[in-house]
């Protein structure tokens, strides 16, 4: 019962984006959101080393309890994703019995695309549409659960979001979003990320390591995508500010938690490296040791750091809450 992106209706994706058109989006965020992520939609997972196994589904599964807790009734039946991109979050909810039905939606038809051919491939039964969070294209009450990873951080007015989550969440209804970045966390996070890929990219112009320069050309290209980067990331967070916002936009059952503080420290780095050296040059070995790194800091961060480093330090935030039942309202 996977369906197509709502034919005929949905634009297509523009995966090559004019000068002109590129020169526009330095003005236009969400002109910006389309042309950045319609371009990267088709080698985003392969970027990102998202799958849909077991790794990424223990990932995905582990962060919504992090933040809704262990409690829970599941599965959820019918559940939508604002920002989808490749399907990274749902889908791999989905495989982790978080909930038995999905509607993918993004403001990049390219990302749609290639999360709805995901969800095809896992045999889920998962439908999808090129929406923007801020005007979610769906009647009132027709979810039990709306979720999200690293989207909000891109939407203009975040609170016009969250109220439009409310609208289409049925009473009781929930929603979790995770993977965005707090103030504090995407400081140091580009800041390492700006020194790797400094030190990557002039240390491999000499002699002896050439063959681990990326040609010319493709490191162009990566500049130019950061420049677009640059107009897409539009917020990072506090985790408080957060919970503020989501009791506003009328959610009731509000927490905020976040995660990831000497891991991000580790990650960022391996990942702007991996970026910066040709494909394929890293082995097996170095996968095992950047996963493995990430997983052992990141039970340090939960079982020390957590003791003592404010909530707002560590690099990833998540918010969770619940759209009130009508006598709670
Ligand atoms: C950083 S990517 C995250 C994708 C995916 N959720 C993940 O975690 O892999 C952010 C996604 O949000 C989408 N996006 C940006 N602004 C949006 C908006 N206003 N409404 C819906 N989606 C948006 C982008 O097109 C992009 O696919």
């Amino acid at each position: 019962m996977t369906a197509s992106p709502n034919n005929g209706v949905d634009p297509a994706p523009n995966p090559h984006a004019t000068a002109e058109e590129v020169e526009a989006a330095l003005k236009d965020t969400k002109l910006a959101q389309v042309l950045y992520h319609d371009w990267e939609a088709e080698t985003y997972d392969e970027k990102w080393s998202i799958s849909y196994d077991e790794r990424c589904i223990d990932y995905a599964r582990g962060r919504f309890d992090a933040v809704v807790g262990t409690d829970q009734a599941l599965p959820y039946e019918r559940a939508l994703e604002l920002g989808c991109g490749t399907g990274f979050f749902l889908l791999n909810l989905m495989q982790g019995g978080v909930a038995k039905t999905g509607s993918v939606t993004d403001l990049s038809p390219g990302m749609v695309k290639v999360a709805l051919r995901n969800a095809e491939g896992l045999g889920l039964p998962v439908d999808g549409r090129v929406a923007d969070a801020e005007r979610i294209p769906y009647d009132d009450d027709t979810f039990d659960l709306v979720v999200g990873h690293a989207v909000l951080h891109h939407i203009p007015d975040v609170e016009q979001s969250l109220r439009e989550v409310i609208r289409v969440l049925k009473p009781g209804g929930r929603f979790v979003f995770a993977g965005e970045p707090t103030t504090v966390g995407d400081f140091y996070a580009r800041w390492l990320s700006r020194a790797t890929w400094y030190a990557t990219t002039n240390i491999t112009k000499l002699g002896p390591l050439r063959g681990w320069r990326r040609p010319q050309a493709e490191l162009d290209e990566s500049s130019r995508a950061a420049a677009l980067e640059a107009v897409v990331d539009i917020h990072t967070f506090d985790p408080a500010d957060l919970e503020k916002m989501a009791r506003s936009a009328g959610a009731v059952q509000v927490h905020a938690a976040s995660e990831e503080f000497t891991a991000a420290m580790l990650g960022w780095p391996v990942r702007t490296f991996e970026a910066a050296v040709p494909e394929g040059k890293l082995g097996w070995n170095w996968g095992k040791f950047a996963f493995g790194g990430w997983k052992a800091l990141s039970w340090v961060d939960e079982n020390v750091m957590k003791r003592f480093v404010p909530k707002g330090f560590f690099y990833n935030a998540m918010i969770t809450g619940v759209k009130p039942e009508p006598k709670e309202a």
